[in-house]
């Protein structure tokens, strides 16, 4: 059996990229897989987080594990800060990982921007927990969207260090899933940069929460180019000079499981308006009931509550004896 480990970070605005690019699969990854779901709520606070928000949003995250079909019997749904071992093993990878591996991740400096030294430190060591989280289970196997990547490199590299160092072949080489083509969904304002739940404008996401009179506008309002629809021919352009055409019929193609070449074939040539109308039924069809179930559980906190509660147990369960063998394997007086 295949262990499975991902994590969502509660910090609002949950998206299509999340539910395509991960979530999604949680639910398809479950049968025959033993699953871990996390909410990383401690790697939220990396960046400031009103308390109050946060809370809700750990809810949040819960919900939509839920509704998308993760089923928190079979599986272990619960959020990072109630399981010490992941900010215990934090500690030891953080004495493992070298400093120019840090310096070298894309998504520190995109995050940290300009003001780098302004940073928090835990921005700066977010991938080593990332790394922790995943370890402390020996998961094996890690759901997520093309952007973190780089992170499940450094997961690779430091239990390989940590293996080396220590003489033992104690944590796996983890393998990333990157599983199909909407790993990398893209904002609908701009198909150059990636569907985010910080990108100031609403419109350029939609919200897994968005009822269908705002999903249809939002894709009504997606930039697109004045060209028909890509029907595959050299004339119809590529993804690198339509990447909004593209990034619709990806995402269509996403929602009703077909390939971008099936989608080329049902809709090149067409106009978009037209196209962009089977894009809003399909994602309509498709998030209308999901955000419903989310609204649903939001409404019951008590039961959300529950469900994590007893992934938290189950997960203890799991991590406290590999941390107590780390801590044996690093010297440390037990
Ligand atoms: P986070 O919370 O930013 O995103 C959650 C998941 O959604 C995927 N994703 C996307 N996929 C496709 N298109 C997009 N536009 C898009 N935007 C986000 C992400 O790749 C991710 O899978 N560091 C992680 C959370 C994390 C984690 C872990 C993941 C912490 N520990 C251990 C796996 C294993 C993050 O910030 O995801």
């Amino acid at each position: 059996m295949t262990r499975i480990f991902s994590g969502v970070q509660p910090t609002g605005n949950l998206h299509l990229g999340n539910y395509l690019g991960a979530i999604r699969n949680f639910a398809r990854l479950q049968d025959g897989n033993d699953c871990l779901y996390c909410v990383v709520d401690m790697h939220a606070i990396t960046v400031w987080q009103d308390p109050a928000e946060l809370k809700k949003n750990t809810r949040e995250v819960t919900a939509a594990f839920l509704a998308a079909g993760v089923d928190p019997i079979d599986n272990i749904v619960f959020n990072q800060s109630q399981v010490p071992q992941h900010a215990e093993l934090a500690w030891i990878f953080n004495c493992v990982a070298r400093m120019g591996w840090l310096n070298r991740m894309t998504q520190f400096k995109e995050k940290a921007g300009k003001h780098r030294e302004n940073a928090s430190v835990g921005l700066y060591v977010y991938p080593n927990l990332m790394a922790a989280d995943i370890l402390a289970y020996k998961a094996t196997h890690v759901p997520v969207g093309e952007d973190q990547k780089q992170h499940l490199e450094l997961t690779r590299d430091v239990a390989q260090k940590f293996n080396n160092d220590f003489g033992e072949e104690f944590f796996p080489i983890v393998e990333p899933l990157i599983l199909d083509s909407a790993a990398r969904v893209m904002s609908l304002r701009d198909g150059t940069k990636k569907m985010s739940k910080s990108d100031e404008s609403d419109y350029s996401r939609i919200n897994l929460t968005d009822d269908p009179e705002t999903i249809e506008l939002k894709i009504r309002k997606a930039r697109t180019d004045p060209d028909p629809v890509p029907d595959g021919s050299p004339e119809g352009g590529t993804r690198e000079n339509r990447p909004e055409a593209f990034n619709l019929m990806e995402i269509f193609g996403a929602l009703t499981d077909q390939t971008i070449a099936d989608v080329q074939r049902d809709y090149g040539g067409q106009q978009f308006s037209a196209f962009k109308r089977a894009v809003t039924e399909v994602a309509v069809e498709k998030l209308g009931p999901m955000g419903l179930e989310m609204q649903r559980l939001m409404a019951d906190p008590g039961y959300v509550d529950s469900v994590l509660a007893g992934g938290v147990k189950r997960a203890k369960e799991i991590a406290g004896p590999i941390l107590d063998d780390v801590y044996r394997i690093v010297g440390f007086l037990r």
